[in-house]
């Protein structure tokens, strides 16, 4: 007999147990969404993997079958509305109901603002805000018919603080953060609580992200240390799927540069930009490509292999340390000045 698990968050956690519920999770084909699906597999939790990629997600389902858990592939692309919301009917016929909604999926398009092609930038905006809007569509009605649930949305800590040559990503993210806050608004003052509506701040995590995006910068592209494992958010998503809260780091570098963010944002905004230009790219050099914003990567991975760079990541990774200190050293300095260069 499984009780609802109990919640000690801001939000309504989910009104039944974990290992009871159905969770359906976009971007379940690769990297953290894969991740995630493991994780409540894992807990003996029924997943609902959607994404482009059919091979890929099957191959995912079986593991998360292996793993203890139910899994019902859909493949879906989230630009769609009506497909997006023939997953949630899917899931809810397979399954009986929705319980909790993971709207993970994006791609990116990384180069300078002005040489983003703009239909690779519409792209973006239409597969990780507008399909973030579709799932919370799709989801409501039945996160609602449940008597209540969990709906998270993996952003990033872009959401908070800015990168360059991330223009059209950082877009969506800092939109998915106000899209979010808007809409658990909404549900509070309709009567609607028992959702909750929680956004996750990644830091940088080692997945296949780094080589799906699409890059025209001419350079090989390299995901800026510290690297954590996809776990790390897996772990933060069922973490938040038992104790909702508005919104959760996953990675350390998050919360620390969150902070600094909050504290002197002109400061850290030229440190980050320095920092960002010099560890963003690896040694190779790099037809223009546009990854698999348009189409799948139909390689199923977890992880982005970055893990077998040490050399290069311990270098970055000092680069971030001295970064970091920097940084702190310069607000508390500038805190006492009351200096411009904070604000
Ligand atoms: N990696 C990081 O450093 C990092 C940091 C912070 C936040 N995040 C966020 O974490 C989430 C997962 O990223 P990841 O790192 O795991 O990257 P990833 O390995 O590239 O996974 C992206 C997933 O999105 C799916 N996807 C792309 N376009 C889609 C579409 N139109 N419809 C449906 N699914 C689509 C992909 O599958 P198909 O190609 O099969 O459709 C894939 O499963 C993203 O929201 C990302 O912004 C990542």
């Amino acid at each position: 007999m499984s009780r609802p698990e109990r919640g000690y968050g801001w939000g309504m956690p989910l009104t039944r147990s974990l290992d009871d519920s159905t969770v359906v999770i976009t971007g379940a084909s690769s990297g953290i969404g894969t991740a995630t699906a493991y994780a409540l597999a894992r807990r003996g939790v029924a997943v609902v993997l959607a994404a482009r990629s059919e091979p890929a997600l099957r191959q995912v389902a079986q593991r998360c079958q292996e793993l203890g858990g139910r899994a019902l592939v859909v493949p879906t692309d989230v630009t769609d509305l009506e497909s997006v919301r023939q997953l949630a009917d899917r899931a809810a016929a397979e399954f009986g109901r929705i319980d909790a909604w993971v709207n993970n999926a994006a791609v990116s398009a990384v180069g300078l603002f002005d040489e983003i092609p703009i239909a690779e930038f519409r792209r973006v905006l239409d597969v990780n805000l507008l399909g973030a809007v579709h799932g919370i569509k799709a989801a409501l009605p039945y996160l609602g018919a449940a008597g209540g649930g969990v709906l998270v949305n993996n952003a990033s800590v872009l959401a908070e603080i800015a990168m360059p040559y991330q223009s059209a990503y950082n877009a969506t993210k800092h939109g998915i953060r106000g899209l979010a806050d808007t809409v658990r608004q909404e549900l509070r003052v309709t009567g609607r609580g028992q959702i909750s509506i929680c956004t996750v701040l990644p830091a940088t995590i080692d997945t296949p992200f780094f080589r799906h995006t699409a890059n025209h910068t001419g350079r090989e592209l390299a995901p800026p240390p510290p690297v954590y494992p996809p776990e790390v958010v897996a772990e933060t998503i069922v973490r938040l799927l038992r104790r909702p809260r508005r919104e959760a780091y996953a990675g350390g570098a998050a919360r620390l540069i969150g902070l600094q963010w909050r504290l002197a944002p002109a400061l850290v905004e030229r440190t980050l930009a320095w920092y960002a230009h010099r560890t963003q790219f690896g040694p190779g050099v790099r037809m223009d490509s546009s990854g698999n914003v348009f189409d799948a990567d139909a390689q199923a991975r977890r992880d982005g292999g970055w893990h077998g760079r040490r050399r290069q990541l311990v270098r970055m990774t000092a680069a971030f340390g001295l970064a970091a200190a920097g940084t702190a050293v310069g607000t508390m300095a500038a805190i006492t000045r009351r200096s411009r260069w904070v604000r």
